[in-house]
């Protein structure tokens, strides 16, 4: 039902200069596996057939990472290392890309994906959330509710106050246990915001989101929002927030990271919600 994601991973990182400026956030290493891998792992565990990357002339790191790599295959086998040949990262989906010439913000990388996308539902996984699940991976959750709603479904989790200014953040009403139609949406507020429930970077959307981004306007500094969208698509129709039970880590923020990192030494890796 839900068999395409977007991942949009044009951005400039600049909140992880200067080593973004060589190695874009999302490949920066958790364990011996850049953090997009594992996000590209969460989406095939969620019934994802075809995923389309949002890069930029910056980012052919990423394309290289996924490629087949036939000269070091052949290299292993030479030096009796075929041992080794399995963990070499090979797509088990078909992995697309397309270049966004300017980051023109995260509603112009998605709008990009509008011929890949047609008219069905599709999914969007931001590669510098990693969400950490005990039982179904995040974006899974998100797709057995929209089996039930067939409206869009945004991934939502209660954080502490001092932190929501990073987010958009959500007001709706809990209609279930940790299911929120939702009235509005507002993107990083510096103070009154309307619930201590921030977006994840894992989103359900119907296909009127990419109507909406080609009639919205940019920001005032040339950024097409795409929380702009999502408000407006609010205001159209029924839109939900579901709070995932998964640990979301923000790799953009450098203590996310190094927590995420802690956590990767942890023997349980993984093993929490
Ligand atoms: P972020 O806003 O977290 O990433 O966007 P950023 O813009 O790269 O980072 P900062 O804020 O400057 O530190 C979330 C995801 O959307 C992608 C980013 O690459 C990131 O994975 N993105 C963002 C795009 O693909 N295009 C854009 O124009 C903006």
């Amino acid at each position: 039902m839900v068999k395409k994601a977007i991942i949009p991973a044009a951005g400039y990182g600049t909140r992880g200069l200067p080593i973004t400026k060589v190695l874009p956030k999302e490949m920066f290493p958790i364990g011996l596996k850049p953090a997009i891998h594992y996000v590209v792992e969460e989406a095939i565990e969620s019934g994802i057939e075809q995923i389309l990357m949002i890069v930029s002339k910056r980012k052919n790191m990423i394309v290289d990472y996924f490629d087949e790599s036939l000269e070091l295959e052949a290299f292993l086998e030479r030096e009796n290392k075929q041992h080794l040949i399995p963990i070499v990262p090979v797509p088990t989906i078909p992995i697309h890309y397309i270049r966004q010439p300017y980051a023109k913000g995260l509603g112009d990388a998605i709008r990009l994906g509008k011929s890949f996308i047609g008219d069905e539902p599709f999914a969007v996984l931001l590669p510098d959330d990693i969400m950490l699940s005990n039982k179904e991976p995040a974006l899974k959750q998100l797709v057995d509710q929209f089996k039930k709603y067939k409206k869009t479904i945004i991934g939502i989790k209660e954080v502490e106050e001092s932190k929501l200014k990073h987010y958009g953040v959500i007001s709706g009403e809990e209609i279930s246990k940790g299911l929120f139609k939702l009235n509005n949406i507002v993107e990083k507020p510096s103070n009154n915001a309307p619930s201590n429930f921030a977006v994840t970077g894992r989103y359900i959307f119907t296909p009127e989101i990419l109507s909406i981004l080609e009639l919205i306007n940019a920001s005032e500094k040339g950024e097409l929002q795409l929380t702009d969208a999502i408000r407006d698509m609010i205001f159209r129709e029924v839109c939900y927030g579901k709070v995932v039970n998964s640990r979301r880590f923000d790799i953009g923020l450098n203590q996310d990271y190094v927590n995420l990192i802690n956590e990767f030494n942890n023997p349980n890796f993984g093993n929490h919600d």
